[in-house]
């Protein structure tokens, strides 16, 4: 028996002393193979056990026991403590130096376009317009006929059309009159199909025309609509909220005028001017030495215009009102051209950092 505890304590002994020489995790590693597995040392005295007197083997077990609990844990150790001093080993090996400057990301901002879009939003929110927004590609029927414009009227001339091809035959406009709308009023029609009066949407949104592209016409361009659907409206409150609106986006200098304009869509139907924005009222190139410049079309919804929306127009009035957003663009920052809002190009779009 003493020569089976002798020699557990001599293993133990050499073993502790062989892994503080270990200076690598294999090394370790090895070491626990040898010892401690299938055919190690430990393993190959403990089968030793059986020929020992039976009195003396509980003792000796638990010794045996004692022994291999304390190895696997000073294994434990010196493998841990090797891991970390390689780590601070590895770090003390790089340098990150906290003092240098840091790099700077390129931040995106808005376009201008879509800043101005924003003003108009929360302008009218807080008029208590909600935000309806309809498809840009349309059907003729909601484009033209729904608005009050009849396949024969003269006013089609006003909005030159990109029809969407038929299938297959790309000269061929598409029977079903798929085309990409020409301004915002169809979506008058889809909030009145959805909603029911009171309505009080904008529904801003991008148009196309077939136009020849220049300095102050594009093929592509924004428009903000407004309506109003409700028992009582009338035109003194698109006035009254129209002049509002203007002085809310140019300050409370800002003079307005109405004047008789023409769309099918309403009767009566007006123009809303500012007093110029380039010489305030005095007269330049900008705004053709008259003083003034419109920037949107309004009126009355007309009742087949109602009627196509499903509303009574025997119950219920409207007004409308229609905008462009690049022309109030340009005005704001004074850009001489419409194109340059299109043209994606940074040096463009970079003097405008906060979308201002
Ligand atoms: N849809 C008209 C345009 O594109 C603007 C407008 C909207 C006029 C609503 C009156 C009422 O020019």
């Amino acid at each position: 028996m003493s020569d089976l505890t002798d020699r557990l304590q001599q293993l133990q002994t050499d073993a502790l002393a062989e892994l503080a020489g270990a200076t690598d995790a294999p090394a370790v590693e090895s070491l626990r193979a040898s010892l401690l597995g299938r055919s190690g040392k430990l393993t190959e005295l403990l089968r030793g056990l059986a020929e020992i007197p039976a009195e003396d083997r509980p003792s000796v077990g638990r010794l045996a026991n004692e022994v291999r609990d304390s190895l696997e844990s000073s294994i434990r150790d010196r493998l841990e403590g090797l891991l970390a001093a390689g780590a601070t080993a590895r770090l003390a090996g790089e340098t990150l130096d906290m003092s240098g400057p840091g790099r700077p990301r390129r931040v995106g901002h808005l376009h201008p376009t879509m800043t101005v879009e924003r003003d108009l939003r929360e302008i009218f929110h807080a008029f208590g317009f909600e935000v309806f927004e309809g498809p840009e590609i349309e059907t003729e029927a909601m484009n033209f006929e729904a608005l009050n414009i009849p396949p024969d009227h003269p006013s089609r001339d006003l909005w030159d059309t990109l029809y969407v091809a038929e299938e297959g035959s790309p000269r061929q406009a598409a029977a079903d009159g798929t085309i990409l709308r020409t301004h915002t009023s169809p979506v008058q029609i889809r909030a009145m199909q959805a909603l029911t009066p009171p309505i009080r949407v904008i529904t801003p949104g991008r148009c196309f025309r077939y136009e020849a592209v220049d300095a102050s016409h594009g093929f592509e361009f924004f428009q903000v609509e407004g309506l109003v659907v409700d028992r009582d409206t009338s035109l003194a409150d698109l006035k009254g909220m129209l002049e509002e609106f203007a002085r809310a986006l140019y300050g409370e200098g800002t003079r307005t005028r109405f004047r008789p304009g023409y769309y099918p869509f309403t009767e009566p139907s007006v123009a809303f001017d500012l007093s110029c924005l380039v010489c305030g009222g005095s007269g330049c190139a900008a705004c053709g030495r008259s003083g003034w410049m419109t920037i949107l079309g309004a009126g009355m919804v007309h009742p087949t215009v109602l009627r196509a929306g499903g509303v009574d127009p025997d119950e219920f009035q409207g007004y409308a009102f229609g905008m462009g957003l690049d022309r109030i663009t340009l005005l704001r920052h004074g850009v001489p051209d419409l194109r340059l809002l299109m043209s994606a190009d940074l040096r463009f779009l970079e003097q405008f950092p906060a979308g201002r």
